[in-house]
């Protein structure tokens, strides 16, 4: 069974489409336990507690010390017996020593086709910008094992959809939020159904489990 905490900074839409898939069935082997948000007034949080999910802020700026900040995140993720994490727009940098302990089992989504249109700086508006001022004729999203650098770790999923000649950032940031809204939860059933095999940097789909 996954017991996943979500970690979001914005309006939470992935998280809603993950818990509407694991409340129809269609996820059977995972719950989600925890949303984390380091910003009090995302959407993922609202989100969390109208679904009955334990919901909490938990910000660097509370703390002292990234230490001090870093334990009290893993024993948030203990407390409630977390053991995968699933990142959904979250805007912080994740220590690498949280990294470390879930490693391969920490997923994010990326609004692009990995390895374009990644790394730092490559967030939000920005990407479907550089993907129209590039003239890209396809884009996406990619779901991704988690490592310590940005956008970088092993590719678990993607999906491509056209780029038209008269999309507009906005009208491809709607067009990949819908397709990412197929591809995390498909992902994480995966997973949750053993699915998944890595090796490094490369993920084989098994057909059975
Ligand atoms: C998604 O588009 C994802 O690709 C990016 O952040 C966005 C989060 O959206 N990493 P939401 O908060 O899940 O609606």
């Amino acid at each position: 069974m996954l017991n996943i905490a979500v970690f979001a900074s914005g309006k939470g839409s992935n998280f809603r489409a993950i818990q509407t898939a694991i409340l129809n069935g269609s996820i059977r082997k995972a719950k989600i336990v925890l949303v984390i948000s380091n910003n009090s007034d995302a959407g993922a949080l609202v989100a969390a507690r109208e679904f009955d999910v334990s919901a909490v802020h938990l910000s660097r700026k509370q703390f002292a010390t990234d230490d001090e900040f870093n334990a009290a995140l893993i024993r948030t993720l203990e407390t409630h017996g977390v053991n995968f994490i699933v990142l959904a727009g979250y805007m912080k940098k994740i220590d690498s020593s949280l990294i470390q302990r879930f490693k391969n089992r920490m997923l994010n989504i990326h609004p692009a086709l990995l390895p374009a249109f990644g790394g730092s700086g490559m967030y939000g508006m920005h990407v479907h910008e550089a993907v129209i001022a590039q003239k890209a004729y396809i884009t996406g999203a990619t779901v991704h094992l988690v490592d310590e650098e940005y956008d970088h770790g092993a590719i678990v999923l993607q999906r491509t959809i056209a780029v038209m000649p008269d999309d507009t950032p906005q009208t491809l940031a709607a067009k990949v939020q819908r397709i990412e809204h197929d591809l995390y939860p498909e992902a994480i059933r995966l997973f949750a159904d053993g699915q998944i095999k890595i090796d490094g940097q490369h993920v084989t789909v098994l057909n059975t489990p």
